[in-house]
């Protein structure tokens, strides 16, 4: 596990830009934590750091939005999800094996569709109210997976 502490929102975005920027293609990212933690802010950061153009949002309503940049973005939130059929049909396999990167807000929802080898990323809600604790578990074969990028960013002083 690698923690980093972000204490504002550009900063949440830098880190999500730095991972962005270094993801392997067919990466899975499982993105978790409380309401306004900052997830589609760092969301934001990935897309900007893959060269997608254009405004990140939540895709509350359509499940999964779609973004073009150095590979495709496959951008998913569970939230208003109610029944884990849903996903089902929507056959999530075919993006999480796909060659694009895979970004999953509220993916703890239904832990049984995520795929086993992922990046954990839980963002946690700090005392301080700009302060947030972002917490990287690789699982599966991504286990070892740490960008040295990303522990420039988290270094003392940054
Ligand atoms: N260090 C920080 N990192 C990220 N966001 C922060 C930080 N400090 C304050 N914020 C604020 O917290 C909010 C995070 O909103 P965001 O939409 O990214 O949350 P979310 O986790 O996606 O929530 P939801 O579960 O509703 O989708 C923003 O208003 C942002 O300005
Ligand atoms: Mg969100």
């Amino acid at each position: 596990m690698f923690v980093i502490k972000s204490k504002s929102e550009e900063m949440t975005r830098i880190v999500g830009r730095t991972l962005g920027k270094n993801l392997p293609p067919g990466i899975v990212i499982a993105l978790n934590g409380e309401l306004g933690a900052g997830k589609t802010v760092f969301a934001r950061g990935v897309a900007e750091g893959l060269g997608v153009a254009g405004i990140v949002n939540s895709p509350s309503y359509v499940i999964m939005n779609l973004y073009r940049g150095r590979m495709e973005l496959y951008h998913f939130d569970f939230y208003r999800l109610e029944e884990e059929e849903e996903l089902q049909e929507l056959g999530l396999d075919e993006y999480f094996y796909a060659e694009g990167v895979t970004l999953i807000e509220w993916a703890g929802k239904f832990p049984g569709v995520l795929p086993p080898t992922r990046l954990e990323i839980e963002i946690v809600k700090d005392y301080e109210e700009n302060s947030r604790i972002l917490y990287f578990k690789p699982l599966g074969d991504l286990e070892g997976f740490l960008i040295e990028e990303l522990k420039k960013v988290a270094a003392p002083g940054n």
